[in-house]
């Protein structure tokens, strides 16, 4: 018997179905597909099974809970009723990879009621899309059943056939800053979500959650028999703490035959809620600048004194770079009080509403304003959280009045170390950055900066579960290994980083990576393991709809080619297409700008050179195109002085031709077309 039989066969034994199990509701996928099918068994236990093409993909999975405040809720249950009903419509998003989606599905809820003195009651509602599903619980108001502390949600993922993984661990003190592990299934350890699987047979898989309101972020931990089980984020006096009614987030399995396929899903985005803040036009995707890099690579300062990067002078620098290039945003950090004690340890000397002496904030509010120019305010809270919320409604009230209309905000502290007072000088509570209280936070702050229009880029944040369909104005956030670790980082960003994100954190919603660095150089000289036109790519690859041009002013004026490319490249789109790639390897992503003509492409490689011959189907019929192609030069490689080997070309090119793009190890192409009036 050959060995991968042997451990297909093992793996169906140990995924058996649950024994004695009735189907009692199912439901499919519009085109028929996937289908879903719920179970009880003997024990009145809960499971639900995915297949698809008829074939098993995620095996009897069980669901249910453990309370802190009352008897676990697993057992005994009864199907109750059931109801199922279609959708289908589009709906337009205000900013995004695409400008339309399609929200296309069939719905199952089933109700459950123990059989037993207490009746209580438990509600689960399965979405099937063509491109995967997503379920939740929902806890109906009930006589015997009010307050809910969840101690652990018992939702498992038994994945049914043999698989590869992509995953960070869970519970590590960098938060979502680690470099991807890829390991068979049966050897993920506790992994965050989204996470990538792929099968043996090519099925490509993203479990991950969508609508994460008032609830504990869920992670995934290996069960003893190959099943992924959930395992929320921990919080006081319970991971969860709700009232009846209520519903918890989605759980999500996106899946596809093509790894480029999790991509162009907009699952998550339609598993959320409608846009709740009504028309937010004022916040404009554009391009930023600013006193960055430099803190990073320790030239500047975020502290006053002599190497301060937030000064007067400095920033006048800035908001002229910015009107000469036609970026839109200057960002400064270390512009207020707080960052000359030791703030990575104490948050509660930042003060939001006062800049430092040496920063006129209102004068260069006006100077910015008199070049069309708009600064990009930064609030770190060190983790004083609550001490943040009581200044938040000022600060930004502040920020609106000097048309400041964007904010990066900052979580810098080791993970569960989230500072949280309820009343002012009473004890102070630890939290999680991905438990139900901050997730309660980073919704407070979006309502109360929607309130200035003011729109936040959170870094540290808590993982995004497509909450910028209901909240248009929280535009980006950090939430894995960005550009920074290529300044300091130990080790820096593999050349296999980016095209890992492109599949596992991408899939979660927009990153502020913060792109192009042309410099290719760290702190202290260490190389970055990028070619330059890779740095370009990384615009069209990695979606957000502000992005950075990270690099220092005089290193943009050492490389006038590559800075034309990130002088000229969108950040709002009509359409998004994944070209070619495979996960963890590479990636070529063509999108169209939005309300615009012209088309871009970007494709970022791992660290094996190859060539990947792309059809530019996707050009608009009957127009022909200038192509402005940015790409690896010949011997250009991650390493050493041939990652600066580049070429600047342009053709002629019409839909049906096709593009050989070369891309070099740690390499990538940016293509540009301009459409020709002819
Ligand atoms: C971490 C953020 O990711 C980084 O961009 C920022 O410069 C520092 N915190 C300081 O707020
Ligand atoms: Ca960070």
């Amino acid at each position: 018997m050959r060995f991968s039989t042997a451990i297909a066969m093992l793996a169906a034994a140990l995924l058996a179905p649950i024994a004695h199990a009735d189907t009692v509701a199912s439901v499919a996928s519009p085109d028929g597909a996937l289908k879903v099918e719920l179970d009880l068994n003997g024990e009145g236990r809960l499971a639900y099974r995915v297949s698809r093409k008829g074939q098993p993909l995620v095996a009897d999975s069980r669901l249910g809970f453990i309370l802190r405040n009352d008897r676990q809720f697993l057992r005994g249950l009864k199907l109750h009723a059931q109801s199922a009903r279609s959708f289908d419509a589009t709906w337009e998003q205000p900013w995004g990879e695409r400008r339309f989606v399609r929200d296309h599905y069939n719905e199952l809820r089933a109700s459950f009621i123990e059989g037993d003195r207490d009746h209580r009651r438990l509600d689960v509602v399965f979405r099937v899309f063509d491109d995967g599903i997503g379920f939740r619980y929902e806890f109906p108001k009930q006589p015997k059943l009010d307050e809910v502390q969840i101690a652990e949600e018992l939702t498992e993922f038994a994945i049914a056939r043999p698989a590869t993984a992509w995953w960070i661990p869970a519970w590590e003190w960098n938060r979502e800053e680690y470099l991807y592990n890829r390991t068979p299934l049966a050897e993920v350890g506790t992994a965050q979500t989204p996470i990538t699987l792929r099968t043996a047979d090519g099925t490509h898989l993203s479990i991950h959650e969508a609508a994460l309101v008032d609830y504990a972020g869920m992670n995934l931990m290996k069960g003893g028999d190959g099943r992924l089980r959930a395992s929320l984020t921990p919080g006081s006096p319970a991971k969860v703490v709700r009232h009846v009614p209520f519903a918890t987030p989605w759980r999500t399995i996106t899946i596809s035959d093509r790894a480029g396929g999790l991509v162009e899903s907009s699952l998550i985005l339609n598993l959320n809620e409608p846009n709740k803040l009504g028309d937010v036009g004022w916040f404009k995707p554009s391009k930023y600048v600013g006193v960055w890099w430099s803190l990073h690579l320790d030239k500047e300062t975020w502290a006053t004194g002599p190497r301060h990067g937030a000064t007067t002078a400095n920033t006048r620098r800035y908001i002229d770079f910015a009107a000469e290039n036609g970026f839109r945003g200057v960002l400064v950090e270390g512009w207020n009080v707080g960052w000359d004690g030791d703030w990575f340890a104490n948050g509660w000397d930042f003060d939001f509403r006062k800049p430092t002496p040496d920063y006129d904030l209102q004068g260069l509010a006006a100077y910015a304003k008199s070049k069309d120019v708009h600064l990009i305010g930064h609030h770190e809270t060190g983790c004083a959280v609550s001490h943040y919320e009581r200044q938040m409604d000022d600060a930004f009230a502040l920020f609106e009045r000097l048309g400041i209309d964007a904010v990066k905000t900052g979580y810098v502290c080791d993970a569960g170390q989230i500072e949280r007072q309820d009343v002012a000088g009473g004890p102070v509570l630890r939290e999680w950055h991905e438990g139900q209280w901050m997730s309660g936070h980073h919704l407070r702050v979006l309502e109360a900066a929607a309130k200035r229009h003011v729109a936040i880029n959170a870094h540290e944040p808590i993982k995004d579960t497509g909450l910028r369909r209901t909240y248009p104005n929280w535009i980006s956030r950090e939430g894995a290994r960005g550009q920074e670790f290529n300044a300091w980082g130990d080790p820096p960003n593999s050349p296999e980083h980016e095209v890992t994100l492109v599949y596992t954190r991408m899939l979660a919603g927009p990153m502020d990576y913060t792109p192009g660095v042309v410099s290719l150089t760290g702190k202290n000289g260490q190389e970055i393991g990028s070619t330059l036109a890779r740095q370009l790519a990384l615009y069209v690859a990695l979606y957000s709809p502000i992005q950075m041009a990270a690099d220092l002013p005089e290193h943009y004026a050492e490389h006038p080619d590559a800075f034309r490319f990130i002088k000229d490249v969108a950040v709002d789109w009509d359409e998004s297409h994944v070209l070619a790639g495979e996960v963890g390897e590479y990636a070529a992503i063509a999108r169209k700008v939005r309300g615009g003509g012209e088309w871009f492409i970007g494709a970022i490689n791992d660290r094996n050179a190859r060539s990947v011959p792309l059809k530019l189907d996707f050009l608009d019929a009957g127009k022909r195109y200038r192509a402005e192609i940015y790409r690896d030069g010949e011997g250009a490689d991650w390493r050493g002085a041939a990652r600066f080997r580049f070429v600047r070309e342009e053709r002629t090119v019409a839909r049906g031709d096709a593009l050989h793009l070369w891309l070099a190890g740690g390499g990538g192409a940016a293509v540009r077309f301009v459409p020709l009036e002819e």
